[in-house]
């Protein structure tokens, strides 16, 4: 195996890298969700990101066994469903067994529940990562209010927020918000919402001889921003990788920057 995408990577505050390009793996299932991981391990990525509702922590499991990388090697993200307040740490256990681990790298809870920031949860976070379960817990889909407020109760901060977050939805004071707390941002969703057909994509990729997914990846990483693009297929999950051949100008920065609206 010659690929290792372990870095580009962020230090978490509690510790620990977590690389930059990641394999996202929602809507993957059954033995497609295997072998797409699979496939993913033996191109070089070594972050895979699932969740208890993604039902396919058992195919991340059974793909990292099958590629022989020692566990140490791949850093597995999951995420608790936010109707399970209460049953926290089942959960996660149920994770842990699914996945076949004995400790997850990043926990997160995947949306806040009630719509509110869910301290009791965010308790029983900071106490599986104090117990060794999950080396690094984060939020997902949280506000700065609400992570402020779990701040407040707990003195505990998330080390990770996974927000939506693509060129179309960028937001610089909310990017320095989360810098300012110490938060890394992971985005999710990077080629949604009409991304890959943007015309200043296109022709920024095309200065290249990319593609508008790869300047969307390579434009993740040059703001530090976790990325972790999903596909079933093998040509397009390599192809997303392959972003570590050119730069993007400051200007080309900036201009991509400037697409949200
Ligand atoms: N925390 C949350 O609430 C949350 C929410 C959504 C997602 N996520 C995470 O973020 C990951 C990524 O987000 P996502 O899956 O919503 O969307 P995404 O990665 O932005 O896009 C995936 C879609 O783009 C297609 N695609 C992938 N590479 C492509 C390429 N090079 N050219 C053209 N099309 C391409 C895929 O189709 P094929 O598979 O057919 O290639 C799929 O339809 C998820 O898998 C999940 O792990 C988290």
């Amino acid at each position: 195996m010659s690929a290792s995408f372990a870095e580009p990577a962020v230090e978490l505050p509690g510790g620990g890298r977590l690389p930059l390009l990641g394999f996202g793996t929602w809507q993957l299932s059954g033995d497609s969700a295997a072998r797409a991981i699979g496939w993913a391990l033996d191109a070089g990525y070594r972050h895979i990101d699932t969740a208890t509702m993604y039902r396919n922590e058992n195919h991340v499991g059974k793909a990292v066994r099958e590629s022989g990388l020692p566990r140490e090697d791949v850093f597995i993200t999951t995420k608790l469903p936010p109707g399970h307040v209460g049953r926290e740490r089942r959960t996660l256990e149920e994770s842990l067994a699914a996945l076949g681990t004995d400790h997850v790298d990043l926990w997160l809870v995947h949306w806040p529940p009630n719509r509110r920031a869910g301290v009791s949860t965010w308790e029983e976070f900071v106490a599986a990562r104090s117990d060794g379960l999950a080396r690094a817990i984060g939020v997902s889909n949280y506000s700065l209010e609400q992570i402020d407020t779990l701040i407040a109760a707990t003195g505990a901060a998330p080390e990770v927020n996974q927000i939506k977050w693509s060129p179309l939805l960028y937001d610089a004071d909310l990017l320095s918000g989360h810098r300012e707390r110490g938060i890394v941002v992971e985005g999710y969703s990077p080629f949604r919402a009409g991304t890959l057909t943007h015309p200043v994509l296109i022709e920024i990729a095309a200065r290249h001889g990319k593609d508008p997914s790869q300047v969307v990846v390579r434009w993740h990483i040059q703001h530090e921003v976790v990325v972790i693009p999903k596909s079933a297929r093998q040509d397009r999950l390599v192809g997303n990788a392959d972003v570590f051949d050119f730069e993007l100008s400051a200007d080309e920065m900036k201009a991509i920057d400037a697409l949200a609206r």
